[in-house]
Parts: structure tokens; sequence; C-alpha cells
């Protein structure tokens, strides 16, 4: 059957992550898949998440089904960590959500179920944008579209070609956006912006879906959702796809939900009657357990301030990383400003290298970077700074 098929290529950022396994350089540094790394350079399991597993184990009673749209009492810790516990578009009931597996999971529960209901409408991805989305839309079915937002050189948003795009969206398109920490530039839209977005949105009725992946990384949990409040607020339609693999380090566990928001509870309602019956297609249900331990954490408040603490741990060892980057290149007073990687948000940053460079580094240093230049300041520890500093400088110097 495969004789003559050409083979696919390697995943640009799990691929990295392969070919880093592969290499003997016994200094080598992973900076390519987004998971969070301590000092030391291991991916550790949050004590609140260990702690909420011991329980677990000790009350578990069954492995039977849970239902298709996953545990409820999940979905509710979900939509609070949205929206807020005391928000209206809870109360009213605006909101449905099922446990998906993983953020990826979550997008692609959507995106099926959209191309059932629109499968002539563009979807519409931010340039750059995480390039699994780009695949999880176009396997599905969709045409892709790109809108402006990415400035390489202020390397900030750009706002006024991106506003200009957005109104040109015709009504009935689907527009991906990320809720905050935007992967791969770490570059996000101000408060103000997010509110013209919404107004767009609403004015030009596209469908807005928001990639949640790192809330908690950027300016906390609360303030980190202010897109997704914004458009509650606003009584359209849209669609958020959650992650827990970052703030609560469950990568493995596929943890992730599909929240869908509808102007009233009756059309909510029957979202989730399609949501389901989509679930039920692609893998019937979904896995237990990191749900059962989100909502462990999040539900017992003891466990919830050791989970609040350790995602600032992790989040202000990120903006250290951040800070010794910039502080590093710039001792070594190498070419070119690097400060505005200083403003960048989340666990990634578009440091400005081009794909040259990113070879250079990984085929001489053993650095992995994904192409196009993103960098998961997660992985740098105070341990490597230095050799990944000098390596960039000794790459730069010849340009
Ligand atoms: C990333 O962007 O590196 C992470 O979200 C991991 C992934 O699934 O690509």
């Amino acid at each position: 059957m495969w004789k003559g098929v050409q083979a696919a290529p390697a995943d640009a950022i799990f691929g990295l992550t392969e070919a880093f396994k592969n290499d003997p350089n016994t200094r080598k540094v992973n900076l390519g898949v987004g998971v969070y790394q301590d000092d030391d350079g291991n991916t550790p399991i949050l004590k609140c998440v260990k702690e909420a597993e011991r329980l677990l184990l000790d009350n578990e009673r069954t492995k039977s089904y849970l239902p298709i749209s996953g545990d409820p009492i999940y979905a509710a810790c979900v939509q609070q960590l949205l929206f807020g516990a005391d928000a209206e578009v809870i109360a009213s009931k605006r909101a449905v959500t099922a446990h998906a597996p993983g953020g990826t999971g979550a997008l692609r529960v959507g995106a099926q179920l959209l191309y059932k209901f629109r499968p002539q409408a563009k979807v519409w991805v931010s340039s750059p944008t995480w390039a699994n989305h780009v695949g999880i839309f176009a396997d599905t079915g969709f045409e892709l579209r790109d809108y402006a937002y990415y400035d390489g050189e202020t390397h900030g948003l750009d706002s006024e070609a991106m506003f200009r795009c957005l109104e040109a969206i015709p009504s009935g398109d689907i527009v991906i956006l990320h809720a905050c920490c935007h992967n791969p530039s770490g570059v996000d839209p101000q408060e103000e912006q997010w509110q013209r977005l919404v107004d767009i949105a609403r004015k030009k009725q596209w469908l807005p879906f928001l990639d949640f992946a790192y809330q908690g990384f950027g300016e906390g949990v609360e303030k980190d959702r202010q897109a997704v409040e914004m458009m509650a607020a606003a009584g359209v339609d849209f669609i958020v796809a959650s992650s827990f693999s970052k703030n609560f380090g469950l990568y493995n566990e596929r943890t992730g939900a599909i929240t869908i928001v509808s102007p009233t509870a009756a059309e909510a309602g029957v979202a989730m009657s399609h949501l389901k019956k989509t679930v039920r297609g692609l893998y019937s249900n979904p896995p237990a357990h990191g749900g059962l331990t989100v909502a462990t954490i999040l539900n017992n408040q003891e466990l919830r301030n050791v989970w609040m603490g350790e995602l600032d741990d992790m989040s202000s060892r990120i903006v250290a990383m951040r800070n010794a980057l910039v502080d590093g290149l710039a001792a070594r007073r190498v070419a070119g400003d690097f400060s505005y990687i200083k403003q960048q948000r989340g666990m990634f940053s578009f440091s400005g290298l081009d794909d040259g460079t990113v070879s250079w580094l990984r085929d001489n240093k053993g650095i992995y970077v994904v192409g196009g230049g993103r960098i998961n300041l997660a992985g740098l520890t105070t341990k490597n700074i230095d050799y990944v500093c000098d390596s960039i400088s000794e790459a730069l110097a010849g340009k």
C-alpha cells in the first residue's frame, strides 16, 4: 500500500524533539517544543498534581466510561477558570463544555463540528501562527487564510494591518485567535485592542475560535482571560479550546476542553447536542485521569493555592530567563537589539533569528530552535544560558 507514497515531513515541533534526542552533543539544548523545564532541565510533576493523584488513587472506585462530554465537575472547573466563578455566562448557561484530549483535541473536535455546518467557511489564522493550527483545520477540510499579526520590523503587533484584515473577513468565516501568550511570537494585543477586535467580531459576525493554552503564563490566571471575558460580555457566538498541558504540567494526560458560548442557553444546548455527536464519532468519550486531577485541585482550596504558587514559580522562572537572554546577548555586544524579547509574553519568543542561524545553531552547537526563530524560553537554565548566548553571538558574528 505504501509503495510509491512519499514520506510525510517530520513535524515542525515534535520532529525537533526526536532530532534532539538523537543528537550526541553533550551540551545540547532543546529550545523547541513548548514544554516547561526547571533550572535542572527537568519537566517535573507539580506537587499539587502528585497530591491530587494520591487522593484519586485512594478514592477512585471505577474505571467505567465517562459521559461523552466528560465529567461535569471538570466542565464546571474549566468554565470557572475561563470566565471567573461569578460570570453571567455561567449563570445563564450560555456556555457548554466538553473535556477534550488536550488543546489539540479540542481544536480538532471544534474543527470537525464546524466543518459539518460551515464547510465553505474560510479559517483565518494569524501570520504567523502555531504550525498545527494549519494542520488541524486543513486536515479537517477547511481552506485557510492568513490575517496580518506580527510586525517583523517592530517585533510587535501590526495592529492596524490586523484590524484592516479582520474588518474584511466575511460573516460566517472562522477566525483563530490566541487568547494570551501568542504562539509563536509572544506578542499579544493590549486590552483596548482586544476590545476593538471583539467589536469587529460582533459587527462582522465571523466566528472567533480562541486557542487558550497558556493561561497563567502571561499576566496571571485572571488577567490572561480578558479576551475570553470580553467575548462573553459581547454576547457573540464563540469557541474556546483550553489546554492544561502547560499550566498544570499535564502534557501526557491530554487534558483540555472545548467550550462553546452562544447568545442564549437554548442555542448552547443545541451546540452541545452536536458537540456530543461529533465526539462520539471521533473517540466516544474522553480519558478520565487528567480531568479528574484538575478538578480535584481546583475544588480543594489548599491544593488550588499550591497550584497557583507553582504556576507563578514557572512563569517567573521563564521571565527571569527572558531577561537573562536579552542581558546575556547585550553583554556580548551581539549585533542588533534584542530588548523586544523582554516585552513578549508566555513561554515563547520570536527571537528574530533567521532560518540560516537556526540551522547553524542546531548543526554546530546542538541548540534546537523552531524554524522561524521561535525559542522556548523555558528550555533556558542558569546552567546553559551562557552557552546559548555565546553560541548565538558566534552565529551572528559573521552576519
Ligand atoms: C508547542 O507549540 O511547542 C506546544 O504547543 C507543543 C505542540 O503540541 O506543538
